[in-house]
């Protein structure tokens, strides 16, 4: 089938539109390349060397993969030219990836939250109403994220996939059971607009009769797939910066250089994870099982396993010998939260999830210490805060 995959240079759509071809999809890769742009205004670089996406398709031609083709396009600003894409192109699905993703980045000033929302909101409305406008059946993949459930209290509750059935009181005493969407509770700006792109889809696929899955992925952790393995110049990125760079990752590259292991707070935060490879795999169980004409948007838990900050940082250190730092938390965010999460849609449908226990030491050394050398330290530390105060705390322990 023809895909366009939006965001397809970033860290998952790369891999992912890889392993799109590889099944015998037509890809068309549709990426503003923003995200490396951002690297070169923060002074950072991939901790992998990264190609160009043009020496990307290159090699992944050399290598015999099936061609693929890059549209530089900016979604949330070229409506007009993402239309006259999509009649011409035809795609029978999108994977939509193409979102300013890192919350420290959104918080950074309000100039960072504003294009967070401007590129993000936007990016996802033009695609929903070039698809109106163009005529087309087409269903849409989306990444969101677990943060749109929240990481306060959820009171030792599974959070279902999605949606919440609740029991709504009457005057007279009597009650009715509705299938609400899962209440939103944001964490950052960043967040909010993913629980924003779930309200659009919403109203799209209540008024227009959209196609969508939206996928609520856990912090994806690993590099490459085998498929990126098979030529240098298709290596994944890697991002440890304290902008950009996710919490697992960034304890593997810390482990990987002897820098003290970066805990936030008291590490009493738990979030959920999955590997890229698993990642990669779930987005194309997500496309091979579309939601059927005038199903309601089907949302996956796209995640394999949850943990504590802190309790991660122990399993890097035992592994590696790091040492761990206990730092000030630069988010406003609950000391310790619960986490337990329904995610048998993807493993009802063959997913193997590859486990921390598994992949954790390979990537240490097949990647952080590899391109230890690098490594920026003075780029490692976390400095967006949320709010003043925490900013505050930030200054005064430093
Ligand atoms: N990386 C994670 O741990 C993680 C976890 C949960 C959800 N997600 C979601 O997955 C998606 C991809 O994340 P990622 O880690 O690959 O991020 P990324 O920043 O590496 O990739 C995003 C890509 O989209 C492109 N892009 C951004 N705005 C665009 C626009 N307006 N028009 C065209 N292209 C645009 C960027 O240039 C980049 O190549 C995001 O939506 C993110 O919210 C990621």
């Amino acid at each position: 089938m023809k895909v366009l995959v939006l965001g397809g240079d970033g860290f998952c759509g790369w891999p992912c539109a890889v392993n799109l071809a590889e099944a015998g999809h037509d890809v068309v890769i549709v990426d503003n390349l923003s995200r490396r742009k951002i690297d070169i205004d923060l002074g950072v670089e991939s901790l992998t060397p990264i190609a160009t996406i043009q020496d990307r398709l290159r090699a992944w031609e050399q290598v015999g993969g099936r061609a693929m083709t890059f549209v530089h396009l900016d979604i949330a600003r070229e409506y007009d030219r993402l239309l006259e894409l999509l009649r011409s192109e035809r795609p029978s699905a999108i994977v939509h990836f193409a979102e300013q993703r890192a919350a420290p980045y959104s918080m950074k000033s309000s100039a960072t939250k504003r294009y967070t929302v401007d590129n993000n909101v936007n990016g996802t409305h033009n695609l929903l109403a070039a698809i109106v406008d163009s005529g087309l059946d087409v269903h849409i993949v989306h990444l969101g994220t677990m943060g749109v459930y929240g990481y306060g209290s959820h009171r030792g509750a599974t959070i279902p996939e999605g949606y919440l059935t609740v029991e709504v009181p009457q005057p007279d005493g009597t009650c009715f059971t509705e299938k609400i969407l899962h209440p939103t509770d944001p964490g950052s700006v960043y967040h909010m607009t993913k629980t924003l792109d779930q309200l659009l889809f919403f109203y799209y696929n209540k008024n227009d009769a959209i196609r969508v899955t939206d996928l609520h992925q856990g912090i994806v952790w690993g590099t490459n797939t085998d498929l990126t393995q098979r030529d240098p110049r298709l290596t994944n990125r890697f991002d440890y910066d304290g902008d950009y760079g996710t919490v697992l990752n960034r304890f593997l590259m810390q482990a990987a250089i002897g820098y003290p292991l970066t805990v936030h707070g008291t590490g009493g935060q738990t979030r959920a994870f999955i590997h890229i490879r698993d990642s990669v795999r779930c987005v194309q169980l997500a496309l091979e099982h579309p939601p059927e004409p005038g199903e309601k948007v089907k949302i996956f838990n796209q995640m394999t396993e949850s943990h504590q900050v802190g309790e991660l940082a122990r399993k890097v250190a035992a592994l590696t010998d790091a040492e761990i730092n206990y730092l000030p938390n630069p988010r406003k965010e609950a000391i310790e939260n619960d986490l337990i999460v329904d995610n048998r849609c993807f493993i009802e449908l063959g997913l193997k999830p590859t486990t921390l226990d598994d992949g954790l030491l390979a990537e240490v050394v097949d990647v952080a210490r590899r391109w230890a050398d690098r490594c920026d330290r003075s780029k490692i530390p976390c400095l967006s805060a949320w709010t003043q105060r925490q900013a505050e705390a930030i200054k005064a322990f430093a």
